[in-house]
């Protein structure tokens, strides 16, 4: 998409590199995720890692990742950051924000934005208060903008990612059960106005039921529906 080069690893996860080639994971969750094929699961080099929040097929894999790719940047919120150094990973190395906020990473604008849904850490065997979870809009140093949703059910505020950032490209989870599905994407994508939406975070296991067929049918052509496979370059 517009000089970005995107990859759908699976679930909620992708690997973007901008046009000034720069590196970028959103949710770190590879080794464990049954959908991602298994000639990907070896990341090249990481510049930046983004996590919408602390469930275990979000964050899954952080802390070795983390490990594997010591130069890479974590992008998280605050309470998720204080886990993440706790479990090992260098202060230097994640960068805890909040809603509403902008980092600059390198000619990239990273803004947190709200999700509607929750954020517990699984950490053996208990949950740890993960903050808040999030989505991020993210612009790139060439003007494309994308939307990646997160978890999350829709919200009417949604609206306001639209009017504030115009995201051309929005990833929306489709599968249900845990996130929105196909009927209230489709509400999303009224709000989000996006041109092009990625269906994800469906089929990965079998209660996530939503299809982006399903979204597509319901978005009646009013926007441009992807439902890419694991391992699909967008
Ligand atoms: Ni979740
Ligand atoms: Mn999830």
């Amino acid at each position: 998409m517009r000089d970005t080069e995107i990859t759908y690893l699976g679930h909620a996860t992708f690997t973007i590199q901008s046009s000034a080639g720069k590196r970028i994971l959103i949710d770190p969750w590879v080794q464990g995720n049954p959908a991602v094929p298994e000639h990907l699961k070896r990341l090249a080099p990481l510049d930046y890692v983004l996590i919408t929040h602390g469930h275990y097929d979000h964050i899954g894999d952080a802390v070795e990742i983390a490990a594997a790719h010591p130069r890479a940047v974590f992008v998280c919120n605050f309470e998720t950051s204080v886990w993440l150094n706790a479990k090992g990973v260098p202060e230097s190395s994640v960068i805890g924000m909040n809603k509403g906020g902008t980092v600059d990473l390198d000619g990239i604008k990273v803004t947190m934005v709200h999700a509607d849904h929750s954020c517990g850490i699984l950490d053996e065997g208990k949950i740890v208060y993960g903050g808040d979870p999030c989505g991020y809009v993210v612009a790139f140093e060439n003007g494309f903008t994308l939307y990646h949703a997160g978890d999350t059910n829709v919200f009417s505020d949604m609206a306001l990612i639209h009017e504030l950032y115009r995201p051309e490209a929005a990833f929306l989870p489709i599968g249900g059960h845990y996130t929105m599905g196909p009927r209230e994407a489709a509400k999303a994508c009224e709000f989000l106005q996006a041109p092009t939406v990625i269906a994800m975070h469906h089929h990965t296991f079998p209660i996530l039921t939503g299809s982006p067929e399903e979204l597509e049918r319901l978005a009646a052509g009013r926007w441009r529906i992807l439902g890419p496979r694991p391992g699909d370059r967008l």
